[in-house]
């Protein structure tokens, strides 16, 4: 069976504050086969790679991502507050799309829900690519179903992901036809591992968040996942080439 890609969840974000330019660059120096990121907009329109929907956890600033300019969230710094962290610039999409450019990583970018400007992200996404010229590489995702029916309206020829943070009616394998791959948390596998054999059944492999540890390595490995989402490139790289006992 194939190995499951190896995807940066927020970067290398053991070893590097997350979503900055310092975690994907580990990531890709660790041999990551893809990145993933949380994108946000601003109150002027930009599009920031920022997980929560305020500054207080990620940077020594403090307000909702989408009530400040970009100029105001560029005041910030975003490393400090990791174990492992030096001061660091607020990430812009714009520069990760740079960075996986010439290069064979996807990046799977994730719109989070529910927002201020609702299906505004999807659009400024489906432009940011258009401009980059990057839609072969980049997958899209989001916990809102809307949001990636919507975001297939603007790039039908761009992957997406639905993700799922419970089964619910999706449990037998089948997505809506705007969905490619399917998304469950690992939590969801462990309760339910037939899942992943159900949705490829009806057409769509597997995306998993977020998987660390050996057990749960061993476990996507053995049921056909397609692309592990991990904080630990490297390390989930070393423990999917062992000869891991399951
Ligand atoms: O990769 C999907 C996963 O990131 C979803 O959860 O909260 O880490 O964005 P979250
Ligand atoms: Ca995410």
């Amino acid at each position: 069976m194939q190995q499951p890609s190896v995807v940066a969840h927020r970067g290398a974000s053991t070893d590097r504050p997350e979503h900055t330019i310092a975690a994907y660059e580990l990531a890709l120096r660790e041999g990551a086969d893809g990145l993933e990121c949380d994108i946000r907009l601003s109150k002027d329109g930009e599009i920031v790679c920022v997980h929560d929907r305020t500054l207080t956890r990620t940077s020594n600033g403090r307000g909702t991502v989408s009530a400040m300019t970009l100029a105001e969230l560029q005041r910030h710094d975003y490393g400090s507050w990791h174990r492992h962290g030096r001061p660091a610039e607020l990430l812009r999409l714009d520069q990760l799309l740079e960075l996986v450019k010439g290069t064979n990583v996807q990046l799977f970018v994730e719109t989070k829900h529910p927002v201020r400007y609702r299906n505004e992200i999807e659009r400024k996404l489906a432009d940011a690519l258009e401009k980059h010229r990057l839609r072969e590489q980049i997958v899209m995702m989001s916990f809102s179903q809307s949001a990636v029916k919507v975001f297939r309206e603007l790039a039908p020829d761009v992957r997406t992901v639905l993700l799922l943070d419970r089964l619910g009616r999706h449990r037998g394998g089948a997505l809506p036809p705007f969905a490619d791959y399917t998304g469950p948390g690992i939590h969801l596998l462990r309760n339910d591992p037939g899942y992943v054999d159900r949705a490829r059944r009806a057409g769509h492999e597997t995306y998993v968040w977020t998987v660390d540890s050996q057990e749960d390595i061993a476990l996507c490995r053995d049921l056909g996942v397609r692309y592990l989402a991990t904080n630990a490139p490297a390390n989930t790289r070393r423990l999917l080439t062992a000869n891991l006992a399951t």
